[in-house]
Parts: C-alpha cells; sequence; structure tokens
C-alpha cells in the first residue's frame, strides 16, 4: 500500500494552506507522490491522495490526465522526453527520438531492455529556440544532435 514519508504529508498539508482552495494543491502534491513513489502515480496513489487531502479521487484524475509530466504507468531510472512539436522537429526532433531508440536498445518505442530508460515523444517543452531538446527527468539538455544525446544519456550515473 502506498503512502507518504511523512516529510511528505507535511509537504502536501503546507501546501494545502498555501492555495485559497485545497484542491489547488493537487499539482504539488501529485509531484510528491511521483518522486515518493519511484516516477510514477498508479491508481494506488491517486486514492491514498484523495483520502489524504479529502477531496474527490476523480478531481486528482482530472488533473493526472491532464498534464504530461505525471506518468501513469512506471517509468526507468531517466525519463527521457524527447521534444517532437514544430520548432524540434523542423531541427531534427524526430530522427533524434528515433535515432535514441536505437541506440539506448528501446525496441517497443519506450522502455530500454535494461529498463535503465523510458522514452516519451512529446509536445513543446517551451525550448523552441534551443532546438532539438530533450528532458531528462528533471533536468533540460538543448542544442542537441544525436552524438551529444546519445553521449549525454550513456554518461549518467
Ligand atoms: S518545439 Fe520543442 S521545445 Fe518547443
Amino acid at each position: 500500500m502506498f503512502e507518504l514519508s511523512k516529510e511528505g504529508v507535511e509537504f502536501v498539508k503546507k501546501e494545502m494552506q498555501r492555495y485559497e482552495t485545497k484542491r489547488s494543491a493537487i499539482i504539488p502534491a501529485l509531484y510528491k507522490v511521483q518522486e515518493e513513489n519511484g516516477g510514477w502515480v498508479s491508481p494506488e496513489c491517486v486514492t491514498y491522495l484523495s483520502q489524504l487531502m479529502d477531496l474527490p479521487e476523480v478531481w486528482i484524475n482530472e488533473v493526472l490526465n491532464f498534464y504530461t509530466m505525471f506518468n501513469k504507468e512506471p517509468v526507468g531510472k531517466y525519463h527521457v522526453q524527447v521534444c517532437c512539436n514544430v520548432s524540434c522537429a523542423m531541427n531534427g526532433g524526430r530522427e533524434l527520438a528515433d535515432h535514441l531508440c536505437k541506440e539506448l536498445n528501446i525496441k517497443d518505442g519506450r522502455h530500454s531492455e535494461d529498463g535503465r530508460y523510458t522514452l516519451s515523444r512529446v509536445e513543446c517543452l517551451g525550448s523552441c529556440g534551443t532546438a532539438p531538446m530533450m528532458q531528462v527527468n528533471d533536468k533540460y539538455y538543448e542544442n542537441l544532435t544525436k552524438e551529444s544525446a546519445v553521449q549525454i544519456l550513456k554518461e549518467l550515473p
């Protein structure tokens, strides 16, 4: 059964007091749950959060399903999000994603065989001026080439 750490619970309670309505604290609460649940938000996490925040599960699911920064399935140690929107696509973002799949042994288009990487093709991440780019967990990498992206990912600890 999923439960937040003591610090996690305190964080969520503090966020609930920070806003005019506690519903506004769903986003930071989901971030905390995702962080403590190994990078994704399971249905069990939603039930837990609903009880902790005393909010209907459907409100939490609405936020969870709207925003792409929340993962609804398990991800690898490194979640690689390659932007494939206009600016990045025009600068090789889609080819970059294909190349990374090949180099990282991602055969199903999502997960590397060793579970180290999960690759997602995403919409604009707001860094269009430095296309192509990718986000790996919380960090942005910009002005990428196929070679530099592979190097960055292979050098991660
Ligand atoms: S189009 Fe890729 S960051 Fe905006």
